[in-house]
């Protein structure tokens, strides 16, 4: 099979359109021919040797992929060959085939093209998981970084269909201008005070939960935005890893921050968060109350640009390798 192989770390030349083994499915797993395959901002890391994959799992990139079945492990009943599906993965996502636990592979969302479908589960596994994790009800005030990312567009949609109330931040007037469209009540651009801006918008209450992809840089500004117990939940790591946490600003809201990762769990929890999307996220979008971000897509020899593109900051939603 053809896959995307890194033989070093480094920048976006290292990857290369090569020829390796096509993998077998395991006795519980299954063989995906893949259709496309999701690029997310953890790829980049990995590329670049900061993103090791968990012990066990491929080097080759890649965590999501729409294809259909090409084989089913034994062990596994309820997949026959030819059937579509999407699949959440630790890695190997960048290839013709990829074998996966069947836990992590569902039928895409009715009516929803397959190449569209492989940008879907990585985004929304994580956004559920995080908002289950930080107990986001209707009615509560949630802010998310980040608005127009793979991440973002599917938060703010979600929550909105939570039926939270929703603040976001993003970089540019073009991309606040997206937030709204998503159904964020307010966006704010992330140069400027947007805590001020969200105290103001909220007549001070703060947020009930932040979903946010900056980590140490937002620390305290995060804890400062909170709202009396309020939920802070940092899944990414663009601003730093190391920040001060001022324990007594967050004794006094009585807050809790909390961080996750959604690819070094165990497969029973991801094969849980799978169901769990397959079973409350994808009726949203068959409804047409969640659509899938605005897409990009690179044929999968042109790789090496969808990662210049997605590190250049100029990218909406999500970007898309097709296989062909
Ligand atoms: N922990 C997990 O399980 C998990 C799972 C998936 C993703 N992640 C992490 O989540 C992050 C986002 O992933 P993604 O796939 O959505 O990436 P993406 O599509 O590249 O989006 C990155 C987002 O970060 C925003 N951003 C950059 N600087 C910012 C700032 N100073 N303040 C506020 N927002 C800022 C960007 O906004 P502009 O475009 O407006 O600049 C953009 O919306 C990444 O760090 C990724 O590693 C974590």
């Amino acid at each position: 099979m053809r896959a995307i192989v890194t033989e070093s770390f480094g920048g976006p030349e290292v990857l290369q359109l090569l020829d390796v083994p096509t993998p077998e499915p395991a006795p519980g797993e299954l063989l995906i021919r893949v259709s496309a395959s999701g690029v997310n901002r953890a790829d980049l890391l990995q590329r670049q040797g900061h993103y090791p994959p968990p012990p066990g799992i491929t080097d080759i990139i890649g965590l999501e992929v729409s294809g259909v079945i090409a084989e089913v492990g034994e062990g596994v009943d309820d997949w026959r060959p030819g059937e579509q599906c999407v699949a959440l993965l630790a890695g190997g996502g960048y290839a013709e085939f990829v074998a996966v636990p069947a836990g992590q592979v569902v039928r895409p969302p009715a009516g929803l093209d397959l190449v569209s479908a492989a940008g879907l589960i990585e985004v929304a596994a994580t956004v559920t998981s995080n908002f289950t994790r930080v107990g986001l009800a209707a009615g509560e005030t949630v802010l998310v970084h980040g608005g127009t990312g793979g991440i973002g567009t599917f938060a703010i949609q979600y929550a909105a269909a939570l039926g939270a109330r929703v603040f976001t931040t993003a970089g540019t007037a073009a991309k606040l201008a997206l937030c709204r469209e998503l159904g964020a009540e307010a966006a704010f651009d992330y140069h400027e005070d947007w805590q001020g801006a969200l105290l103001g918008a909220t007549a001070g209450h703060g947020a009930d939960v932040i979903l946010d992809v900056i980590g140490a840089k937002y620390l305290t500004a995060n804890v400062d935005a909170l709202a009396d117990d309020g939920r802070l939940v940092v899944i990414g790591m663009q601003g730093g890893r190391k920040g001060t946490l001022d324990l007594s600003t967050l004794l006094a809201k009585r807050g809790l921050v909390t961080a996750t990762s959604l690819r070094g769990r165990p497969v029973a929890q991801k094969a849980a968060i799978c169901a769990e999307v397959a079973q409350t996220v994808w009726p949203l979008v068959e409804t047409g109350t969640i659509k899938p971000a605005a897409e990009t897509r690179f044929p999968a020899a042109s790789v090496a640009e969808a990662h210049r593109h997605l590190a250049s900051g100029d990218a909406f939603g999500k970007l898309i390798l097709t296989w062909g």
